[in-house]
């Protein structure tokens, strides 16, 4: 049969017969490459429905009460933070894949895993594409790993991989990174959309097939998207992003997606010099530098997934030089910001169309939810009329158009990581407040921005 080109977007996997500049499908360009795909074995591609009569096929319907769930315990890694992001362990016979930024620790995050794992729970393959065997025990070495079960194996052809794990019958596999492997079937190049897409299917066969727990590493683009396999994350069972500031040395470990537990999940590591430790009380950490007194700081307490943790939102405001005044926002949602500004203008009466304001996450943390609004706007009155907040109290609270402060999810939670880290006081919306509940610190209500700026910084 004669081998047939066809021309794949490497961004969203849009196929076409000829080539384009530019993607008709998601619009980006230089993004389409031509492909050859090999031809097709068998016209017993497409799999015929077995007759139901026949018990073997396992493809008949089955009563979900009677299905068993015994494969499904969990393994728990000897990393109580990658526990956590994946629901409460590793599921054999799951795929999972980790993405991030090249450096930010992923191969260290899995050296440390699989190591721990093999110590737990028998023999892990660690592939490595991308370092050679002996760089890998180099850097074992240095994190002071050592565990019997670990093997190694720097290899990149996916048929070589499928024989070493049938041979060695690991419980768990790690393929460092997914860009790296190749089908040798394919005439595309490694990391390719239809390369990275075939060895994730046969990944995934591998994984349902035996139950073993595969882990595949991914790198993103500059754009923040996993490179070629968004392709990946509809087939992986778990995709988990491991994200911080190069210049920072935490690190947050999140779940975007898990079929096998809630999404929202963090994990808090500290990259050190002997690998990355897991931070078991992130908020003291985000917190440990804090100015006590200065205006312009003001302390919410986020919620990720079911983790509370305390944030120092700062704003400094000062008077603008040039025609249009400058919003700088780092760690928050831009547009947020702009209309909490808009709003403290408009409800609050605090002119601002003629001063520069930079909101700032301390710690290069990252808060995008609504409940940080109250403390934004909060922090950015205190910066304007250079007013302190007394220095244990929380802020919190969603707030509207209207200046309202409107209801937030969570409250007890967030306001015991507050009364477990010393804060005695907390303004939170009044419609969130429970009649007659018993509160870890004195909550005052309030319904609008211009009662809790009063309350605060009046
Ligand atoms: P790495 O795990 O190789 O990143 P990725 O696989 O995501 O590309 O992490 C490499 C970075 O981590 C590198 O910049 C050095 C740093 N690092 C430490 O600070 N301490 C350590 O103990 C290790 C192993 C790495
Ligand atoms: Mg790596």
């Amino acid at each position: 049969m004669r081998p047939v080109s066809v021309y794949r977007c490497q961004a969203c996997g849009f196929q076409a017969g000829k080539w384009y500049g530019r993607c008709p499908d998601c619009g980006e360009f230089n993004t389409i490459v031509e492909e050859r795909t090999a031809p097709v074995r068998g016209a017993g591609a497409v799999r015929r429905i077995a007759p139901a009569a026949d018990p073997a096929s396992g493809t008949i319907p089955v009563r979900l009460a009677a299905v068993s769930a015994a494969g499904a315990a969990r393994v728990h890694s000897g990393v109580a933070e990658l526990d956590r992001v994946l629901g409460g362990g590793v599921v054999p016979g799951s795929l999972v894949l980790i993405g991030g930024d090249p450096g930010i620790g992923k191969s260290t995050l899995l050296l440390q895993a699989s190591a721990a794992l093999a110590r737990e729970a028998g023999p892990v393959l660690y592939v490595s594409g991308e370092e050679s065997s002996a760089q890998v025990k180099l850097r074992a070495d240095r994190l002071g790993l050592a565990a019997p079960e670990l093997f190694i194996l720097a290899e990149t052809q996916l048929e070589a991989i499928e024989a070493h794990v049938t041979a060695s019958q690991p419980r768990a596999l790690i393929v460092d990174s997914i860009q790296t492997v190749y089908l040798g079937d394919l005439e595309s190049a490694p990391g390719s959309v239809s390369q990275v897409r075939e060895c994730g299917g046969r990944l995934m066969a591998l994984a349902k097939g035996r139950g073993i727990a595969v882990f595949l590493v991914g790198h993103v683009t500059k754009e923040g998207a996993l490179a070629g396999p968004r392709v990946l994350e509809h087939l992986v069972d778990t995709v988990l992003y491991f994200e911080g500031e190069r210049h920072a040395t935490y690190r947050v470990l999140r779940a975007v997606k898990n079929r096998f537990g809630s999404t929202n999940e963090i994990g808090v590591f500290e990259m050190t010099d002997g690998g990355l430790k897991e931070v078991a009380n992130p908020s003291a950490m985000f917190l440990a530098e804090r100015p006590r007194g200065a205006a312009g700081s003001v302390i919410m307490a986020a919620l990720e997934g079911t983790r509370p943790l305390l944030l120092e939102l700062q704003a400094l405001v000062t008077p603008a030089h040039f025609g249009t005044p400058r919003r700088t926002v780092l760690g928050a949602d831009y547009n947020r910001v702009c209309l909490l500004l808009a709003i403290l203008e408009k409800r609050a009466g605090i002119p601002l169309q003629n001063q520069d304001v930079f909101v700032n996450v301390a710690g290069g943390a990252r808060c995008q939810e609504p409940a940080a609004d109250l403390a934004i706007a909060v922090a950015s009155a205190s910066s304007y009329g250079e007013r302190p907040l007394a220095p244990d109290v929380v802020v919190l609270g969603e707030v509207g158009l209207t200046g309202e402060v409107r209801a937030i999810g969570g409250l007890e939670t967030r306001l015991r990581e507050a009364a477990a880290l010393g804060f005695t006081q907390a303004v939170v919306p009044r419609s969130s407040l429970v009649a007659g509940a018993r509160y870890p610190l004195t909550a005052t209500g309030v319904t609008t921005l211009e009662e809790a700026i009063g309350l605060l910084v009046g």
